[in-house]
């Protein structure tokens, strides 16, 4: 069975071909970060045009190597995202399954996320799931492929977020992730002391706000400040709660496999951090490859497959969600 996936959530445009939900054929992801970094952050309006423009070029490759005709299932982020975004990719998937008379089935973006880890890694279920990206920032108990459950999420910004604003006070550019690591790596992450916000509360939950807007003070206050140093710290504070509070949940469940998805996985600071204390504590860590880490229409697909193994279809009425909760499938 081949599966055709297509994600347009946010500033990615991505198309990927899956055999049996597991083997990549392909898997083309156009980014328009050079087109947002300009305004700092990503402009609605603007990134529906370019998956309009896009996807058709990524659906062209895809199809010099897998025919129409061959694929067999089609499957499409609904939610959570921009409106105008999914709307792209929502509409030419229903083109396509309607054309082909082939089944069609709506993936949550953020279980997709979660599918990431499957590519190059063999993990057990269950497990628990720090799911860290710009638009979410979530601990999940994962039971197995579609069945999940939300122990703790951000109650204001997401970690991605948090470094994006962040990079933007300190001037390092978009998207801020990266940057920060990049600048950190010449600083010194002891120096100053930010906020841990909701470090030890007894919940799973995060807040990032206070912790941004405690740097964007302290770079009023001390103008002349390293800006390395405050990018180390910075980091070093957001990747201690990170790390923190998902070991938590994974003990308080009684789980020993702790997996890292979403884009802020990516960073080497927070890959450092989970390893040292799994290896303290004889947890086993999963993290993505690097490119599977951010958004990508492989790990839509995967989820795809497994959503209509267990009997999952959409129909033509299927529409965008924009604000569609992990627990809401
Ligand atoms: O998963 P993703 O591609 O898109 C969303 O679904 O939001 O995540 C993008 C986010 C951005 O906020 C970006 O700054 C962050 O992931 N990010 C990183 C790193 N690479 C990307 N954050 C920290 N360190 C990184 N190396
Ligand atoms: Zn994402």
């Amino acid at each position: 069975m081949k599966v055709l996936g297509i994600e347009t959530s946010c500033d990615e445009t991505a198309v990927a071909v899956l055999e049996e939900g597991e083997k990549i054929i392909v898997n083309f992801v156009s980014s328009q970060i050079d087109v947002h970094k300009k305004f700092g952050g990503v402009v609605p309006e603007i990134a529906s045009r370019h998956h309009v423009s896009n996807i058709k070029y990524l659906l062209k490759q895809a199809f010099d190597v897998v025919k129409p005709n061959d694929i067999d299932l089609v499957a499409v982020t609904y939610g959570p995202g921009l409106v105008g975004a999914l709307l792209v990719g929502i509409s030419v998937a229903k083109g396509i399954a309607m054309s082909r008379n082939i089944p069609l089935v709506a993936v949550n973006h953020l279980l997709g996320h979660i599918h990431s880890i499957f590519f190059s890694k063999k993990v057990e279920f269950p497990f628990v799931a720090l799911l860290a990206s710009g638009g979410h920032t979530e601990i999940v108990y994962v039971e197995n492929e579609t069945t999940v459950k939300v122990l703790g999420k951000t109650v204001d910004d997401a970690a991605g977020e948090a470094f994006d604003k962040v990079a933007r006070v300190l001037n390092l550019g978009y998207p801020g992730g990266p940057a920060i690591q990049k600048a950190a790596e010449n600083g010194n992450p002891h120096i100053y002391k930010f906020p841990r916000p909701l470090l030890n509360s007894k919940d799973y939950n995060f807040s990032f706000a206070g912790l941004k807007t405690s740097v964007l003070y302290f770079v009023r206050d001390h103008p002349k400040a390293n800006i390395s140093d405050i990018a180390a710290s910075f980091q070093e504070a957001i990747v201690d709660v990170l790390v923190k509070k998902v070991f938590k949940a994974a003990r308080d469940h009684n789980i020993r496999n702790v997996v890292f998805v979403g884009g802020v996985s990516a960073n080497k600071r927070l890959r450092e951090k989970a390893k040292e204390y799994a290896e303290k504590w004889n947890y086993s860590i999963f993290f993505p490859e690097l490119s599977l880490c951010t958004d990508n229409a492989a790990m839509i697909a995967r989820a795809g497959y497994f959503l209509y193994k267990k009997g999952y279809t959409s129909d033509i009425e299927l529409n965008a969600v924009p604000n569609l909760s992990l627990d809401k499938g």
